[in-house]
């Protein structure tokens, strides 16, 4: 039995940039609001954003730029999988996003004449991205909206672990039938469980990076939005859609867990990837050669390594200094460069060492732009959401967009669903247990969806790994904050696996070896996924 209690109007899980301004808005709206996230407040995914913001900002973008040129880049990234609507919807609320995100404090590189200096990374037709402190621009973020949640006493229980949403007794509320949200269980620091009682629950939790043994996420990021959903009875989509960031630092092939990212903007500022033996390896791949969507370049990485035997490909960077960045590559770049010099890298000299790895997933749960599921008082917004602005394959820096936009409009549809009584989780009884679920030991899943699950997957080797993590998952309780995320983490690799073994075609960042095509009269469409009656 739970040995807290709480409530609020709406509980916001996750603080990175999705969930804080969710929260933040929220507020501002007059709704009582407690964040909850398992780690520190500031440990999450968002801080760890380089290249930017992709937005076209009234008055201050490249000539000939709009907010049509930016919907048509992520549409032809998105390989054909993007919903046009809920994409413009998105990206036309972007100036008005990044006004607030400034009004809060955020600060963004300026040029000399004041107007905000912008770069250019894969898929861009323009210079459209704006950035912070150089490559630190999620860091920029997050700093300024903590502060703000801070100034405003926003309530955040940090180190407390989401176990399980809460249903009332099945009701028919407003349109939708199905038992509405109640709450949320949660799971202390000291291993206590309590109840966040609320009408509306908003999953914020970021994305699943840590289901690969390569990754650009930090530690927090393992899927458990998307298994909160999917046991609350919401519907994912696209979850075959993983991402993987052509240029993460290689540091060898024993590394494992998060790598630093090694930002796309040093492309887009006219670096080029590079083989062992000096090769280029964009070339006449696509006519945006290093600079083609993300999708592409990893692949060709992936091509060109498996070509050579090699672990790893090189970003020369050499001739980006003063000359070519009016600054030195240190100060337009210092994430990068402090990675490097970390690894014993001096990119003025040497070339990078790069391979790509797990960093973003496109899929996740079904919701409109306004964050809502098909669960009544269930919410979701930022990488855990599948809202179709990113199809199959997200366009690079589209995603603290995302978070912004949605933060600011899921916020508003929850007080509107209050306000009717749409989200009204209080007229049942909350039934509460020990969730019970499928735990996979985490390193032989890391390494198996390395192996089957990355680039260049196959029917055989998509059987082989839903065998081999079902032969090491057992069925465990929850007791723990790492139990809640290696049960997220063992959902997520069996519905992706699924998901990924159904699309016999290549399109966006799904890679399969055994159908290279794409497909678009079978294909062009999502794959959706519920869990049974039996939860799996
Ligand atoms: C990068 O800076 O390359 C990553 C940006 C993103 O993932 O959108």
């Amino acid at each position: 039995m739970p040995r807290w209690e709480a409530g609020a109007d709406l509980v916001v899980v996750g603080t990175g940039v999705a969930g804080l301004t969710a929260a933040l808005r929220a507020t501002e709206l007059g709704l009582r609001v407690l964040v909850v996230t398992k780690a520190g407040a500031e440990q999450g995914n968002t801080r760890w954003a380089q290249g930017g913001i992709a937005v076209v900002l009234d008055g201050e973008h490249e000539p000939g730029d709009s907010v049509a040129g930016h919907l048509g880049d992520t549409l032809t990234a998105g390989a054909g999988l993007c919903e046009e609507v809920a994409a413009r919807t998105i990206l036309a609320g972007g100036p008005a996003a990044v006004r607030r995100l400034r009004r809060r404090g955020a600060i963004f590189d300026a040029r000399p004449d004041g107007t905000l200096a912008r770069t250019r990374e894969g898929g861009h037709s323009a210079f459209r991205v704006v950035h912070a402190g150089g490559d630190a621009t999620g860091a920029e973020v997050e700093r300024a909206l903590l502060a703000s949640a801070r100034d405003g006493r926003l309530t955040i229980l940090e180190r407390h672990t989401a176990v399980d949403v809460l249903r009332a007794e099945p009701v028919q509320v407003g349109p939708r039938p199905g038992s509405a949200v109640s709450g949320l269980l949660v799971l202390d620091d000291a291993g206590n469980l309590g109840v966040l009682a609320a009408p509306a629950v908003l999953l914020a939790t970021g994305g699943l990076g840590q289901l690969y043994a390569a990754t650009s996420n930090p530690e927090v990021a393992t899927a458990d939005g998307l298994a909160l959903a999917l046991r609350a009875g919401a519907i994912a989509a696209d979850l075959e859609f993983t991402q993987f960031h052509p240029t993460v630092l290689y540091t060898g092939p024993q590394a494992r867990g998060r790598r630093p990212l090694v930002t796309e903007a040093v492309r887009g500022e006219g670096a080029v990837l590079v083989d062992g033996a000096g090769e280029r390896v964009m070339t006449g791949v696509h006519p945006l050669a290093d600079l083609a969507p993300r999708d592409v370049v990893a692949a060709a990485i992936t091509r060109r390594m498996n070509a050579t035997g090699t672990g790893n490909v090189y970003l020369d960077a050499t001739r980006l200094g003063p000359d070519t960045l009016g600054m030195p590559f240190a100060q337009r770049f210092p994430s990068v460069h402090a990675a490097c010099v970390a690894a014993g890298i001096d990119p003025a000299v040497d070339p990078i060492p790069v391979a790509p790895a797990c960093h973003y997933a496109c899929g996740g749960v079904m919701s409109t732009v306004d964050g809502r599921t098909g669960v009544t008082g269930l919410y979701a917004v930022g990488e855990v959401a599948r809202t179709g602005l990113h199809g199959a394959n997200r366009l690079a820096s589209n995603s603290l967009l995302e978070g912004l936009v949605g933060g600011e409009r899921v916020a508003e549809a929850v007080a509107l669903d209050l306000g009717t009584g749409l989200a009204d989780g209080h007229r049942g009884p909350v039934r509460i247990g020990n969730p019970v679920a499928r735990i996979a030991d985490r390193d032989t899943l890391q390494l198996t969806m390395s192996r089957h699950g990355g680039i260049g997957r196959t029917a055989a080797g998509l059987a082989a790994a839903v065998e081999t993590i079902g032969a090491v998952s057992v069925d465990s309780l929850l007791r723990t904050r790492a139990d809640v995320e290696d049960a997220a983490l063992t959902l997520a690799a069996a519905v992706l696996l699924d998901s990924a073994a159904a699309r016999t075609e290549t399109r966006g960042c799904h890679v399969r070896y055994d159908h290279p095509a794409t497909d678009d009269l079978a294909w062009r469409r999502s794959i959706a996924v519920r869990l049974g009656a039996d939860g799996r």
